[in-house]
């Protein structure tokens, strides 16, 4: 199979062995805890505050790098780019959060480059963002010694940081030299979400955990993207290539509102360098939507948002568009998240992902074969 169809997950996620290590031993959230039952292991990740339903079963496709590819076999997933999962070491102090992600680093460097060997390729089957010491009183020259660290690890191709940068979020002026080395290295950012929004908005009905992963989540992407554009970084560092988690959130949907909102605003209005949405034609979202009709919808906008005629977005025919949006899409699952509630052979939550891009109006082959991997390629330089 030529290298552009292969199968590539860029949303994929992993507690190492180190990490596990350390939750295990907390006696507050985050946290693993570990109990028996019925004389077996049942040990229950507890990463939320007010974590319903005594947390979640918590297991090997967690942290063993078999079971990660494994589950690669089964869904036809030929290359992973693996990323720690949520709340990384926004809970440690400064000393602790600098030494694990150093020794994080190297750890997933290590789980990628004894990987198993991509078929008819130089590559390997795993791949990894790195992480950096994100917390409050860290200092820049820790910052840029990790971002160092891992532009030199050969397997770490970008890094996954969350919504609080180093307590202020991300529109911290604090952060502009990360942005800087960042886009120096060539790293790409993927930004994911885990504290939502206010948990006053959920009620108090018991919904699961569906209102803070289905809303809380993307909302909270849709925030710190925008602040973010709205504090001129990519104005600053225009070469920065960002990554948002479940495909942007709701900021394709409410960019007219938003390049509207700044408009009419005096305090913002002639901050920016350009138009609100002209920021979206330079990110990249992953596909992780589960229905077509989203994947299309955030095709259409980027594509506009990319080609700006006369202070607006381009209209363009409907079929360039979604053509051209394809390009910045990317296929991720969200494993080991998401398991099914009865065991089944393949998981629905990649199952929907998939014939999602399969099903988006107006994409031929060469797009899904784009979203499926072939973007992911060109975006992580694996070819
Ligand atoms: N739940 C999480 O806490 N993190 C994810 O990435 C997905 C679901
Ligand atoms: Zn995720």
């Amino acid at each position: 199979m030529a290298l552009a169809s292969k199968l590539i997950d860029i949303h994929t996620h992993v507690y190492l062995p180190r990490y596990c290590s350390l939750l295990r031993s907390r006696t507050s959230v985050p946290r693993i805890l570990t109990s028996t039952r019925d004389g077996k292991p049942d040990d229950r990740l507890l990463i939320l505050d007010h974590e319903p339903s005594g947390g979640r079963p918590v297991g090997p496709q967690y942290w063993d790098r078999d079971e990660k590819i494994k589950f690669m076999d089964r869904h036809g997933i030929d290359l992973s780019v693996v990323s720690s999962a949520n709340p990384w070491l926004d809970f440690l102090s400064a000393p602790e959060a600098k030494t694990l992600a150093l020794e994080l680093n190297e750890d997933l460097e290590q789980y990628c480059s004894e990987s198993p060997q991509l078929s008819s390729s130089s590559l390997k089957r795993l791949y990894g963002f790195g992480l950096l010491p994100l917390v409050p009183g860290i200092s820049t020259s820790s910052l840029l010694e990790t971002i160092d660290q891992i532009s030199k690890l050969s397997y770490l191709k970008g890094i996954i940081m969350g919504s609080r940068g180093i307590g202020k979020g991300l529109d911290d002026e604090a952060l502009d030299p990360v942005w800087a080395a960042l886009e120096k290295a060539g790293l790409v950012v993927f930004l994911h979400p885990h504290y939502g929004v206010d948990e006053k908005a959920w009620g108090d009905k018991d919904n699961g955990h569906v209102l803070p992963l289905a809303l809380g989540f993307p909302f909270e992407t849709t925030i710190a993207t925008t602040r973010l554009i709205l504090a001129g970084v990519f104005d600053r560092f225009p070469s920065l290539r960002l990554l948002l988690a479940h495909s942007g959130g709701a900021l394709p949907q409410l960019s007219s509102r938003l390049a509207s909102c700044i408009d009419h605003d005096p305090v913002v209005a002639s901050r920016l360098k350009h138009d609100a949405r002209w920021y979206l034609g330079k990110l990249y979202f992953d596909a992780v939507a589960y229905g077509p009709e989203e994947l299309g919808f955030v095709a259409d906008v980027v594509a506009r948002s990319e080609r700006f005629e006369s202070g607006r977005p381009a209209n363009m025919p409907p079929t360039v568009a979604r053509t051209l949006g394809s390009k910045r899409m990317l296929f991720g699952t969200d494993h080991p998240f998401f398991p099914p509630l009865q065991s089944t052979e393949k998981w629905k939550s990649v199952v929907e992902n998939l014939q999602a891009i399969d099903s988006v109006a107006g994409w031929g082959q060469a797009e899904k074969e784009g979203v499926r991997g072939g973007n992911a390629l060109s975006l992580f330089n694996l070819i």
